[in-house]
């Protein structure tokens, strides 16, 4: 009872991030995460995936075993949850690599699977701005604990001392190299990029599309531009270092 009366505490509280599921545990402790609370319903289970997956991570001694079922039905697959301190946010200076600002994201699934490409590509944060929390459970677990892996906050306004690249369904692609320290705005998910934000950019980017088809998925998009990004070679930035995470669940 007590470790479900701090769970449901660490959901309110905005200096905590709530970790559903084995995968998330697991990232966040190899970025680094101070993981203050974890518990499982499931004790075989977790112990077979710590095996399996973790071995040096001594999730063992770090799980504490609930009764079976204790978490409810809609529990992570892996009957994992942990909650971390969620780590201060530094808007990423230049000189590290792209920043990915996503403008009013209205889901937190989308946000996490942002977080997630943007993490794997070693781009050098994600900004966001609007009311939405980019550190909600839900977008913890859309990123699989990757928030630890890079700077991830909430800014009142988009930072102004990078080259601003506006990413807009029906803009030309990139003809050049795109700057090695540029901020990639992308739209909210319904509306897309603000005139006023569109605007103020350097530059504007499109990624093509068959005729008849609208947009790409916001996380799709950042995706393709993040690897095209890395492929262009000219920034450095796909030399950047990728941490080895292991093997994860197939279905995480
Ligand atoms: C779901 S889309 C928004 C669609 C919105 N109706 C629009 O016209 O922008 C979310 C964001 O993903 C990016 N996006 C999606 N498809 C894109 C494309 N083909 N080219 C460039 N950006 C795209 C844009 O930043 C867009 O604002």
């Amino acid at each position: 009872v007590a470790v479900l009366e701090q769970l449901r505490a660490a959901r309110r509280d905005p200096g905590l991030a709530v970790l559903e599921g084995f995968p998330a545990l697991q990232h966040a402790l190899r970025f680094g995460a101070d993981v203050v609370l974890a518990a499982t319903d499931d004790a075989p289970l977790a112990a077979r995936l710590a095996t399996e997956l973790a071995p040096d991570l001594g999730l063992d001694r770090l799980l504490r075993p609930l009764e079976p079922g204790a978490l409810g039905p809609g529990a992570h697959h892996t009957r994992v949850v942990a909650v971390a301190r969620r780590p201060a946010f530094a808007a990423p200076p230049p000189g590290t690599g792209p920043v990915v600002a996503l403008e009013d994201p209205r889901h937190p699934g989308n946000v996490g699977a942002v977080v997630r490409v943007a993490a794997a590509a070693g781009a050098a944060g994600v900004v966001t701005t609007g009311d939405r929390d980019p550190w909600d459970p839900a977008a913890l677990r859309g990123s699989a604990g990757l928030h630890f892996a890079l700077p991830v906050g909430r800014v009142p306004a988009l930072p102004e001392d990078r080259p601003l690249v506006a990413v807009v369904p029906g803009a030309e692609p990139p003809r050049t190299a795109l700057a090695p320290d540029a901020l990639l705005a992308f739209g909210t998910e319904r509306a897309g990029l603000s005139p006023a934000l569109a605007a103020r950019a350097d530059d504007l980017i499109g990624i093509p599309m068959r005729p008849g088809v609208s947009s790409l998925n916001l996380a799709t998009a950042v995706a393709v531009v993040l690897y095209a990004f890395a492929s262009t070679d000219r920034s450095g930035f796909s030399q950047r270092s990728i941490v080895q995470t292991g093997d994860m669940p197939t279905d995480s």
